[in-house]
């Protein structure tokens, strides 16, 4: 277990070697092989990204993950116009996001959209969730074998219930897909990505204006009204909007259509699965921890202090990546860690992240990954691929991993 303390400097880290991280296209369920090696035999390491300057730690243990991610000590707020080597031209995270704030910015911003999507909130939305994935899956059968899966049910399913919880006009969606697909794309120019950032962002304004006039019964007219009582600036309000319909518009979709496709291509899992239909939590779970569901790295941190992770003394001001696929792979907490195994019991897994920044949406994925599975194997009991596996194409230049379109008989 690797402890984290404040440390007298020494010249300690001088010279370890950078390794160039270009975060090449990976397919299907691969894991990226910088970051198996590193997790072997340099679990903090120093790496350079496509963009950005210079080089930033990268740490891949579970227990430095947690460590690092539960301490204080280590700041996001810093982060903001310094350009740390990243993955993408532009920083997916505005200045005063919610990702880049530190407390007590950090804790005001999240109290005001942690209710709206709580255990409590999402058990309620769960009802919707189910008749919306009966209606998609009903007109499935209906039409007939084969359908595109992320067409019928994992692209539309979070897509309509975003739209509900927030109040946006189901016209909207379309554009809103639009630029979720430049925004989370790490081969556009910088310059495309300014150009649709500030667009979401115009478009949330308008919004913000209207609802303003007119408030709703959604969480969009909420945040609104907390704006107006001062709670959140106006860029808060916009940014944060942007960042939920963003994440819940890509992460959904993309990570129940790869758990589509995992369950399908590892027959004795779903066969267990099958059989006991109570291991879909677990399942989810699982899932979870061994899909790969992005390429490259989050967020980094800026250290405030010197702090040493095991032999390794990071220094105040320099910044540092955490790779939460790397944790969940960690062989010293996860028994054969490179497959899935629904009855797995070990430790939590960290693909939502750990400590003030963990995802807000984390329930709501859990439910719809449940609603989607659990509806699609009641429903659809000879569910299969349409084509061999190798033949389902997976996105590329994106920062969320997933397939492009997956085809499915029954
Ligand atoms: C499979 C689906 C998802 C995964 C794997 C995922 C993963 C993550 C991770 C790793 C973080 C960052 C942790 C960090 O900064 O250290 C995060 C943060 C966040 N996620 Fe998710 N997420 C998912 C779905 C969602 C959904 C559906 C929403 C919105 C409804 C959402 C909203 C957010 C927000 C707002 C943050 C920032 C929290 C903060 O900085 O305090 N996520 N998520």
């Amino acid at each position: 277990m690797t402890e984290t303390r404040p440390v007298e400097p020494t010249p300690g880290t001088a010279g370890t070697a950078v390794h160039d991280w270009p975060v090449d296209h990976l397919d299907a369920l691969e894991f990226d092989p910088l970051l198996h090696r590193l997790l072997r035999e340099e679990p903090v390491a120093r790496n350079r990204l496509r963009f950005g300057e210079g080089d930033a730690w990268l740490l891949t243990r579970y227990e430095d993950v947690k460590a690092v991610t539960a301490d204080p000590r280590f700041s996001r707020a810093l982060t903001v116009d310094r350009p740390v080597t990243s993955m993408t031209p532009h920083c997916l995270a505005p200045a005063g996001g919610i990702g880049r704030t530190d407390p007590p910015d950090h804790t005001r911003l999240r109290r005001l959209v942690a209710q709206a999507f709580n255990r409590k909130r999402v058990a309620e939305l769960r009802v919707g969730a189910q008749a919306i994935a009966d209606r998609l899956v009903g007109a499935m059968v209906r039409h007939g074998p084969p359908a595109e899966l992320t067409e019928s049910l994992t692209g539309p399913l979070p897509e309509r219930l975003i739209g509900t919880l927030l109040g946006l006009p189901p016209a909207d969606l379309p554009r809103l897909q639009e630029w979720r697909a430049v925004i989370l794309s790490s081969s556009r120019s910088p310059d495309e990505g300014n150009t649709v950032k500030a667009e979401i962002a115009g478009y949330f304004r308008e919004l913000a204006d209207h609802r303003l006039r007119h408030p709703g019964d959604d969480l969009f007219s909420e945040l609104v009204a907390a704006h107006a009582e001062g709670a959140l600036s106006r860029p808060e309000l916009i940014s944060l909007s942007v960042m939920v319909v963003l994440n819940a518009l890509d992460q959904v979709r993309n990570q129940t259509s790869t758990m589509v496709y995992t369950l399908l291509t590892h027959p004795e899992q779903l066969a267990r699965l099958r059989a006991e239909p109570a291991l879909l939590p677990a399942t989810v779970e699982e899932l979870l921890r061994f899909i790969p569901q992005r390429n490259g790295v989050g967020l980094p941190r800026i250290a405030t202090e010197d702090v040493a992770i095991g032999d390794t003394l990071i220094r105040a001001g320099e910044a540092v990546y955490v790779s939460y696929l790397a944790a969940n792979r960690d062989p010293s907490v996860f028994t054969d860690p490179d497959r899935p195994e629904l009855t797995r019991d070990e430790a939590p897994h960290l693909a939502f992240g750990h400590g003030a920044h963990y995802c807000v949406g984390a329930a709501l994925t859990r439910m719809q990954a449940e609603v989607v599975l659990g509806t699609l194997l009641r429903e659809l009991p000879g569910l299969r691929l349409a084509v061999p596996p190798g033949r389902v194409s997976w996105h590329r230049g994106t920062v969320n991993r997933g397939p492009e379109t997956l085809p499915v008989t029954w």
